[in-house]
């Protein structure tokens, strides 16, 4: 399991800082949270904050855009540095034409959908994707719950994918924590987004080490504790 720290729920006062922290914890991407007040009923940041932390990681940046009309947005993200952008099936815009023009710049593209949305929405776009990303919460706020029940998803589009010999990734984001995150590695998730189970827990690098482990004890701290 692949994790992705989300910076939502970082201190957004010392987000450099913050970058290096999950960096040095053993994160393997930056998971970024770009809202617009529409798609979403919440702001966070946009290109100009995603540039200027560029310089404190070479981890990829997995840009999670909950905006509407994401077509608009592609070039100045790809700008700002940009590895994977992932847009949502439901915002205002041209889907096939977003994906095209995501990976005519070399980024990886990514599908999301939400909550309400059924997997098949996916299923058109599939060999031109990287990653789709299933919400395990309503868009738009950390520190929601995850919701198990969206894991009948992943399994549709793995089961899909493998159908018709496509490698694309499948990544959660929502409420995963060391608790939640079994549920997700049991069908085959690829990646997990993490904000409140990273930033809030005690020791970053044993919370992300908890997670890429699919919430197991390692066996040295098992042995530790006969
Ligand atoms: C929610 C965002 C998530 C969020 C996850 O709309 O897409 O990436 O930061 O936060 P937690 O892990 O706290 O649910
Ligand atoms: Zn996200």
């Amino acid at each position: 399991m692949q994790v992705a720290p989300s910076l939502l729920s970082c201190d957004f006062s010392k987000i450099g800082e913050e970058v290096i922290r999950v960096d040095k914890g053993g994160a393997d991407l930056i998971h970024l949270d770009v809202m617009d007040g529409h798609f979403v009923p919440n702001l966070t940041i946009g290109p100009a904050v995603i540039k200027s932390i560029r310089q404190y990681t070479e981890l990829p940046f997995d840009v999670h855009l909950m905006i509407d009309r994401p077509l608009d947005y592609i070039d100045v993200f790809a700008d700002a540095g940009a590895d994977i952008i992932t847009f949502h099936i439901e915002a205002l815009s041209d889907v096939g034409e977003t994906i095209d023009k995501i990976r005519s710049l070399g980024i990886k593209a990514g599908l999301a959908i939400k909550p309400g949305t059924p997997p098949e929405v996916v299923y058109p776009y599939l060999d031109r994707l990287y990653m789709v990303l299933v919400m395990t919460v309503e868009p738009g706020f950390g520190g929601q719950s995850f919701m198990a029940d969206m894991m009948p998803k992943v399994t549709a589009v793995k089961s899909e994918c493998s159908k018709r010999g496509l490698d694309v990734l499948v990544e959660v984001d929502g409420g995963i924590s060391e608790k939640t995150v079994s549920a997700a590695a049991e069908v085959g998730v690829d990646i997990c987004v993490s904000g409140t189970g990273v930033f809030k827990a005690k020791d970053t690098a044993e919370a992300i080490r908890l997670l890429r482990n699919c919430g197991a004890e390692p066996a040295q701290a098992l042995r530790r504790s006969l």
